[in-house]
């Protein structure tokens, strides 16, 4: 069976890509065969996040040639495969991202889908060529307000909604809570990514941070959600597991 779990938000730049990136690591550390895709086909970012950017092939021209999956496939130093959007603006028929996402090569493989913001006919129809969706968040209004419009079509369409990452949590500060966001959309939350300076960090070395490093406050929450998602546990490394790791580096 192949699983394509959608990381969507209507709004813009609220950690899609990330969440993708990290998720698909997390889900390789724990000997899932991943591979992630960018369907954001006119402002690709995923294959960036990483230092990816010679790509002779790309998912635009999968979706335009009927080309097989794997021709657009590239493998990130750390082992993560990728399958990325062109960085050029190039047409694609997104039409056939269904197809494509089910393509045979795929088998037994979770792909993680990076999409683009927004609630366009593009965007539903990246929506429904996956199997599964996780909306994302910020907890601010604008962005709460968006996924409730998001979660609100997405289930009108009868799209199996797994869920809400609230990202970029800041404990203590006036922030919409994740309570108040399960209340409002009508969704479990599934995961609390905290702010975390990882994360930029993870983007200027091209590496996702669940890798580079695995015991900051994101990188064990996207860990954790990631375990959620193949329905196993994941403990909490130890704390002094975690000093280790720092006295070490
Ligand atoms: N948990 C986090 N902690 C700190 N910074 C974060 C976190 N998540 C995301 N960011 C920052 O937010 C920026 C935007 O994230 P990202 O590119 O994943 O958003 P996006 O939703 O994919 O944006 P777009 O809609 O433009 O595709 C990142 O470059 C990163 O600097
Ligand atoms: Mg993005």
């Amino acid at each position: 069976m192949i699983r394509s779990i959608g990381v969507i938000s209507a709004k813009g730049g609220v950690g899609k890509t990330v969440t993708t990136v990290n998720l698909s690591a997390a889900l390789m550390e724990f000997g899932n065969k991943i591979i992630a895709v960018d369907a954001d086909v006119k402002m690709s970012g995923l294959g960036l996040q990483l230092g990816m950017y010679h790509f002779p092939l790309t998912l635009n021209d999968v979706l335009n040639q009927n080309l097989s999956v794997l021709e657009a496939m590239y493998i990130h130093s750390s082992g993560l495969r990728i399958i990325p959007a062109s960085l050029y603006l190039k047409d694609a028929r997104i039409s056939r991202l269904k197809h494509v996402l089910n393509d045979s090569e795929l088998l037994d493989t979770i792909v993680m889908v990076d999409t683009p913001p927004g609630l366009e006919k593009n965007n539903l129809t990246i929506m429904r060529s996956c199997s599964e969706i996780i909306v994302v968040t910020t907890p601010e209004l604008p962005s709460v307000a968006d996924i409730m419009k998001t979660i609100k079509i997405a289930k009108e369409k009868k799209m199996n909604v797994l869920g809400i990452i609230v990202n970029r949590y800041k404990k203590g500060t006036e922030q919409i809570t994740p309570e108040e966001i399960e209340y409002a959309c009508k969704t479990p939350v599934i995961g609390i990514v905290p702010e975390d300076k990882t994360i930029s960090r993870s983007i200027f070395k091209c590496t996702p941070a669940v890798f580079l490093n695995p015991y900051s406050p994101s990188s064990i929450e996207f860990k954790r959600i990631a375990a959620q998602l193949i329905g196993e546990e994941y403990k909490i490394p130890h704390i002094f597991r975690r000093l280790l790791w720092k006295l070490k580096k």
